[in-house]
């Protein structure tokens, strides 16, 4: 994400906007792809590959160690390491994310990301109490006394993968993903929260993940944090890595704007709640908040698989560089902070819902219908292309992140997310096996109108469709 979807700033921090900061190259490398053969692990020193053959990033990471693990040490303290995983890693080097990443992340020129200053601000997280106040939560209010930094340990600096998983859970929600001025229509009132989806968690009395900070200038600002877009309350208790699918940044955006004479753009008017564009300058791109809970068994990363993940190193790279971006590229995190996140993610995990006879008999089904692509352990798999699915493909062309497939999610706790597909267009696994959603005239999903694509399945009986529907519901 980046600060191209923030409205216009105040004069004085026009520094941090991306507009200007950004200059891209031209897409000389279009259209070229390669796919990476992950190597199989073979040993866990420190000369070792980091990839793990595709299945589970967590595994061969001891998550609770107190020992350096060199894997993490590597990418810490090794530039070469970091540039030979992204490339590996890049799975069309011609697209505008892959660019960009390949003339900035250690390049050993000038101008590389690596150079610019690491931002650690003091933060404190918006408390539900505040939205009760006349005018609720206001930036002017300013920073509170007990406003803290991440605090970063020396066995954080050595690679100790306890220690980094620790500051990954903090980070989740106290690292500002990006500076916004723009959250004040959002956080006015509890009713303004719900309408615009920031969840109020009263177990951690926290209002949508969302923190105040401080520019470098000295600018007090909010900002939001991983758990904004990557969390969702499910009967009162707050889902960690759920995607939100009610968080609504478009209209915010939007009202914010028309409160301060600006237009609103119809790309962002057409964003929706639980989606979001972190890639495109105009936001024409959005893309539904994923689930985060079961992101280690993802072959790829992004709806449209931009990152083939080969490890957890991966992920870190894939953080680091986002928030170097959602900062303008004016400022970098901490990289015990991008890496204490990846890790910390591992540990996420999702409950199975209960087995019955018709999920017994939906077994059988997925296994022939279903698992050439959801394949064991978590129903993830190999990218696949665009047109064996059949899903609206214009993100899959992006100029930005396309590779011309999509990942195949995964669908552990599947039952629990509350938009499917890339595009957030359904809700629930029961209207994915409607085979009504394809007709005209569908009003189910969450746009008027058809739902086309992913037509597996929707040939079976409805007796069989719903062991599948009791079987994705099992997992
Ligand atoms: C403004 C909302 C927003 C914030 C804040 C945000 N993300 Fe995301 N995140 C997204 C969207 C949208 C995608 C999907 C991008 C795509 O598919 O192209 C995504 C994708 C991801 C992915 C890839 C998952 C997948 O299924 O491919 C990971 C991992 C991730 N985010 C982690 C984080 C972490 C960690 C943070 C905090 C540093 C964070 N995100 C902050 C919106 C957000
Ligand atoms: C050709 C490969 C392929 C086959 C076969 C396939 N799927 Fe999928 N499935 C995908 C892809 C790719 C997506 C994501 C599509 C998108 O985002 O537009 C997906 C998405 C899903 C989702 C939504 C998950 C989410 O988080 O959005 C569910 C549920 C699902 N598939 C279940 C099934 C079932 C059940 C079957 C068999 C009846 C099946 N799939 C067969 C490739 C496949």
């Amino acid at each position: 994400m980046d600060l191209r979807h923030t409205p216009a700033l105040p004069r004085r921090l026009k520094a941090l906007a991306v507009l200007a900061a950004l200059a891209l190259p031209a897409c000389s490398r279009s259209g070229s792809s390669k796919s990476p053969s992950p190597s199989p692990l073979a040993t866990r020193d420190a000369g070792a590959s980091a990839r793990v053959p595709p299945g589970d990033i967590a595994a061969g990471i001891e998550l609770t160690s107190t020992q350096p693990d060199p894997l993490l040490v590597r990418y810490l303290q090794d530039s070469t390491f970091r540039r030979a995983e992204l490339e590996a890693a890049l799975v069309n080097p011609g697209n505008l994310y892959s660019q960009d990443r390949l003339d900035h992340y250690e390049t050993h020129r000038a101008g590389d990301w690596a150079d610019i200053a690491e931002f650690n601000p003091r933060v404190a997280p918006i408390r539900g109490g505040e939205l009760d106040a006349p005018g609720g939560a206001r930036i002017a209010s300013g920073l509170p006394a007990d406003a803290a930094a991440l605090v970063i340990t020396p066995e954080m600096r050595a690679g100790v993968p306890a220690a980094l998983v620790e500051l990954g859970r903090q980070a989740f929600f106290r690292y500002p993903a990006q500076l916004v001025w723009h959250f004040e229509p959002g956080l006015r009132s509890r009713q303004t929260a719900a309408q615009y989806g920031f969840w109020v968690d009263p177990e951690r009395d926290e209002v949508g993940g969302v923190i105040r900070t401080r520019s470098t200038e000295g600018v007090d600002a909010f900002a939001y944090t991983c758990a904004t877009c990557h969390a969702w309350p499910i009967d009162g208790k707050l889902v960690i890595g759920l995607g939100n699918p009610r968080l609504d940044l478009g209209a915010l955006t939007g009202q914010w704007m028309s409160e301060n004479g600006q237009r609103p753009t119809p790309e962002l008017a057409a964003w929706g709640p639980g989606r979001a564009d972190v890639s495109t300058p105009e936001g024409r791109d959005p893309v539904r908040l994923p689930d985060l809970r079961s992101v280690r068994y993802l072959h790829h990363l992004h709806h449209n698989g931009t990152l083939s993940q080969l490890s957890v190193i991966t992920l870190a790279i894939r953080l680091e560089t986002l928030l170097v971006t959602g900062f303008g590229k004016g400022l970098r995190p901490p990289r015990e902070a991008a890496l204490g996140l990846a890790l910390y993610l591992l540990t996420l995990r999702t409950e199975p819902g209960p087995t019955t006879e018709a999920s017994a008999r939906g077994a059988q089904l997925f296994a022939a219908r279903c698992a050439s692509c959801h394949r064991p352990p978590a129903g993830a798999g190999p990218a696949v292309s665009l047109d064996s699915v059949g899903t609206d493909a214009h993100l899959g062309h992006s100029a930005w992140r396309g590779t011309g497939k999509w990942r195949v999610p995964t669908l552990l706790g599947v039952a629990l997310r509350q938009t499917l597909l890339h595009d957030g267009s359904l809700t629930s696994v029961e209207a994915l096996m409607d085979p009504a959603r394809t007709q005209p005239g569908y009003t189910g999903g969450v746009r008027p109108g058809p739902v086309p694509g992913h037509r597996f399945g929707l040939d079976l009986g409805p007796g069989e469709r719903g062991d599948l529907v009791a079987y994705l519901r099992s997992l």
